[in-house]
């Protein structure tokens, strides 16, 4: 079986994204779902970096790590690359759709939050002008996201 294809999106692939992918790949093999999972950028403003060392510092306090994470801008072939992409807010959400060509591309891309049934926030808040706290509030709003959305997964047959 082909593993399920999830691509993670934000605005710098420093802070939410990484931390999206990280969980992400901690619950689908806790919960028994074969995924392979990347993230990625809107911008290319952080091209080649780290994750920000406060979203390091928030995964390792969940158990999990995002340290060897490098940020790379999305790329219209990541359409064909993937089977799920999932935009953290509703500005990334129209940044991908806005570069998506085909309705095949279109279907593919969701806002996270909503796919997982959560209506309050809409958006994962960006953390970057917070501090580390927002960042474990970032890490907790991910955790009970992902965990819906990979049994979804799981209960839809994958
Ligand atoms: P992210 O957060 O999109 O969750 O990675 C940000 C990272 C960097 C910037 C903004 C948001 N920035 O302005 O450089």
């Amino acid at each position: 079986m082909e593993p399920l294809r999830i691509l993670m999106v934000c605005l710098g692939n420093i802070c939410r994204s990484p931390l999206a992918e990280g969980v992400f790949i901690q619950k689908s093999a806790e919960l028994g779902l074969f995924a392979k999972t990347d993230s990625c950028g809107t911008s290319n403003w952080h091209q080649g970096e780290s994750p920000d060392p406060r979203a390091i510092r928030a995964a390792k306090a969940n158990h999990f790590d995002i340290a060897y994470l490098r940020a790379r801008q999305f790329l219209a072939s990541d359409f064909d690359q993937f089977d799920y992409i999932f935009a953290m807010d509703h500005s990334n959400y129209l940044d991908v759709l806005a570069l998506a060509k085909t309705e095949a591309h279109r279907s593919k891309v969701h806002l996270y939050l909503e796919f997982a049934g959560i209506t309050e926030p809409r958006d994962v808040p960006d953390p970057y002008y917070g501090d580390y706290s927002d960042f474990l509030e970032v890490c907790k709003l991910l955790d009970t996201a992902t965990e819906q959305v990979v049994n979804k997964m799981i209960a839809s047959g994958r």
